[in-house]
């Protein structure tokens, strides 16, 4: 039995801060830091009527209504995210009354939940969904997964340039239209402290060890998903969507990995007359001279032609979305996987029944790796998307309304502001309830 995503969403915040044209001005940097450095150009951030709750019932809604699937047809819904107001009620259940509120149908039997692990939650409640149909719990019904966040760091941490602010709901069902999930899994995870909100709404960040961080568990993640049996082989993955918290991680990242897939194949081969072969431990007496050694192949493997190609096919189509909204925490790799896809079939490329390496992260820290099989009518699935015209309606917002905006977010302040932008269609933040609940409502 095939088991995966059957259809997808996207909802972005509503609301557009220019990276290079209005942040670095007004921070008096450079804004090639942002556009060549960190490889974005603008973050996605909620207007003042929107938040997690607001963003995964909107992407949810959408998915709904275009699948024609009603409520009573969900047996499940996970929400993954980092950004959770409430300690004890799952961010999940205001989700499904926003949804009841506004679709036909009862959630009264959908088991919910909330998943955390950083960014990495995202993809662990899409594997406990794929997990709940493969042992046959799920009483021919689909799984609701939907991963939401705003990830928003305090004013004037280094973070604050990676900023974004979305959600992307998933339909996980037996026989999917987008995408199959395989069986084999990658792992690695050790108890790191890079970034973390300790009782916190923004987080405890250090940028440049979390790097780090990512870099040795992703590496583990992928010897770890050869050992359960799969293949890293690159000529059978059409895309390796990551985990993006900038593009310029993803930069980083992917050489790392190509190194690992070509190891011992024919592409190291027929670089070898070019940059040599790849170094191995047992051919140096400390591991400080291997590791230069590995740094100075590597360096040289970027550089090369068949490197550049491999890059441009799997992993710059993957980055096209993430390059407009910044980070979306456990919603990222989603997005990079959707932003793949479409860029593939913008290209005309035939991927039915191709393979997709879907790198995934949290910090604290933890790398998964898998893959996936897109599946025969995979450009239907995509057809429906408006995530594009969604991003090119945002609101665009100067910088002393971002600073409002950041405002209106922050816990611990109680700026209240005009909405920058008019709802039309969707669920919005209404207010506060007796019990200190959120309150939400639908505007026609
Ligand atoms: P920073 O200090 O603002 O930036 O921190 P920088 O000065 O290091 O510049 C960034 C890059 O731009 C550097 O490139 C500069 O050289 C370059 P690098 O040296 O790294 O290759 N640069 C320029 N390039 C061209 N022209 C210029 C120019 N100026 C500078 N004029 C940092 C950047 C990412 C550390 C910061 O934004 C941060 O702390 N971000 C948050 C943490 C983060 O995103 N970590 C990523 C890995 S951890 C992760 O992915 C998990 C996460 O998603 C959370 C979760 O799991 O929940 C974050």
């Amino acid at each position: 039995m095939e088991v995966g995503i059957d259809g997808i969403e996207l909802w972005a915040g509503k609301l557009r801060l220019d990276l290079p044209g209005t942040f670095a001005p007004a921070n008096g940097e450079d804004p090639e830091k942002y556009t060549k450095g960190l490889g974005l150009q603008a973050s996605s951030l909620p207007d003042s009527y929107e938040d997690i709750v607001t963003m995964g019932a909107n992407a949810a809604h959408r998915l709904l209504e275009r699948k024609g699937v009603s409520l009573d047809e969900i047996g499940r819904i996970d929400v993954a995210t980092e950004s959770a107001f409430d300690r004890s009620k799952p961010v999940s259940t205001y989700v499904a009354g926003c949804l009841e509120s506004a679709h036909e149908g009862s959630l009264t039997t959908a088991n919910k939940g909330e998943r955390k692990f950083a960014c990495m939650a995202g993809t662990q409640a899409l594997d406990d969904a794929v997990n709940w149909i493969r042992a046959g719990r799920n009483r021919g019904r689909a799984a609701l997964v939907i991963a939401t966040d705003t990830a928003l760091y305090a004013r004037d941490d280094p973070g604050e340039a990676t900023q974004g602010a979305g959600a992307v709901a998933m339909l996980v069902a037996e026989d999917p239209g987008l995408v199959a999930l395989g069986p084999e899994q990658g792992i690695g995870s050790v108890d790191e402290t890079d970034f973390l909100k300790p009782n916190q709404q923004f987080p405890s960040v250090d940028g440049k060890r979390s790097m780090q961080v990512y870099l040795a568990r992703m590496r583990e993640a992928l010897v770890d998903f050869a050992r359960a049996g799969g293949t890293t082989h690159p000529d059978e993955f059409a895309l390796v969507p990551f985990h993006t918290p900038f593009p310029a991680m993803v930069q980083k990242a992917a050489p790392l990995g190509y190194r690992h897939a070509i190891r011992d194949t024919e592409y190291e081969e027929q670089l070898a007359d070019e940059i040599g072969r790849q170094p191995r431990p047992e051919g140096f007496e400390s591991e400080e001279a291997y590791l230069s050694a590995v740094k100075e192949y590597t360096e040289a493997l970027t550089d090369t032609d068949q490197y550049g190609r491999w890059y441009d096919r799997t992993v710059e189509p993957t980055l096209a979305i993430s390059r407009q909204v910044g980070n979306w925490y456990t919603a990222s790799v989603h997005v990079t996987r959707v932003a793949g896809l479409l860029e593939a079939r913008d290209a005309g490329r035939e991927l039915a029944g191709a393979g997709l390496l879907v790198a995934s992260y949290g910090s604290g820290a933890q790398a998964e790796i898998h893959a996936e099989t897109v599946q025969p009518g995979w450009t239907d699935e995509l057809d429906g998307l408006r995530i594009r015209e969604q991003l090119a309606d945002r609101r665009e917002i100067s910088f002393e309304e971002y600073e409002r905006i950041h405002d209106a977010h922050n816990h611990e302040e109680s700026t209240d502001i005009a909405p920058l932008t008019e709802p039309d269609g969707e669920f919005v933040f209404d207010g506060w309830g007796r019990m200190g609940e959120r309150e939400y409502a639908f505007i026609e």
